[in-house]
């Protein structure tokens, strides 16, 4: 029987990856070690069976695979000889490099949920070292998938563009709701009301986009060709330039997930 361990598993994304493992059985609460510093067990009441540890290296002895999941600053407090493992790590700018010299194992799977992972509705890529068997890769494969699409990528330079694009990408998006809530209440729409409307905007939007057979580009270029309100709102969003912001701050993102 496999045992993992996650360390910094009572984190917010630890537990967001973790309870929809748990809640489809792909884990079984027996076979979950999760650590933290602070002895932190919320979120998992549903399975007593879970285990809970403030001690890195018993969770290492038990565990056959471990999860990474504190923050990148905190990783240089780890202290722990992992070597034979398969190390799974859900960290920003640590390079895979970086953890086989920090924790002497070979076997190395880099990921990169993002905050939508509790709802089952992550895009998580994922990406590894040659070490690592097939059963290695079909336990990537099916963990992540518990919270969302897992896809496998096959350069570790495309999980840093991927740290910005989809792990950063619920915030980006945040911030445009953020832009719409708020020129809604300067044009006299109460708050609440602003809040619900920009909310259900990005509900309705992001179901239909993700189900359409026409890609957004399509969509883009049906809605201007309409020539209505609606082609008004892009042209002038295009001739502002909406697109270069969009591409500096994924590139501001992506460097700092590449150099740290
Ligand atoms: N949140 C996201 O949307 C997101 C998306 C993609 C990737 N990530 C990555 O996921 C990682 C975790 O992020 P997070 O948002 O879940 O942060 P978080 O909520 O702060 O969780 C980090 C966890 O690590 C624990 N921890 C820290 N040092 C530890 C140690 N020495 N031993 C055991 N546990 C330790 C903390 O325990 P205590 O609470 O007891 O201190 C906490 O439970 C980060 O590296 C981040 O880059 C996050």
């Amino acid at each position: 029987m496999t045992t993992l361990g996650v360390i910094g598993g009572t984190g917010w994304l630890g537990g967001a990856l973790l309870r929809p493992a748990l809640a489809k059985g792909f884990v079984a609460a027996a076979d979950l070690v999760l650590s933290s510093r602070s002895g932190n067990r919320a979120g998992f009441e549903a399975w007593p069976d879970v285990r809970f540890t403030t001690d890195n290296a018993e969770l290492a002895a038990r565990s056959d695979i471990i999860i990474l999941s504190v923050r990148p600053e905190d990783v240089g407090a780890l202290d722990l000889d992992l070597s034979g493992k398969l190390i799974i790590s859900v960290m920003a700018r640590l390079p895979a490099a970086a953890l086989t010299a920090r924790f002497k194992s070979e076997h190395i799977i880099r990921a990169m949920p993002n905050a939508c992972a509790e709802q089952g509705l992550s895009f998580t890529p994922w990406f590894s070292t040659p070490g690592i068997t097939a059963a290695d890769a079909d336990f990537a494969d099916g963990f992540f998938a518990c919270s969302g699409r897992a896809v496998r990528v096959s350069t570790e330079s495309e999980l840093d563009y991927f740290t910005a694009l989809t792990g950063s990408g619920p915030a980006f998006i945040a911030a445009f709701a953020d832009v719409m809530i708020r020129d809604a209440i300067k044009n006299g729409v109460a708050p609440d009301v602003a809040d619900i409307a920009v909310r259900q905007l990005f509900l309705g939007a992001g179901t239909w986009l993700a189900g359409a057979s026409e890609t957004p580009a399509d969509t883009v270029r049906i809605f201007t060709d309409y020539g209505g309100t609606t082609a008004a709102g892009l042209t002038a969003m295009l001739l502002a330039d909406i697109t270069g912001p969009i591409s500096k701050g994924l590139a501001a993102a992506t460097e700092k997930a590449a150099k740290g």
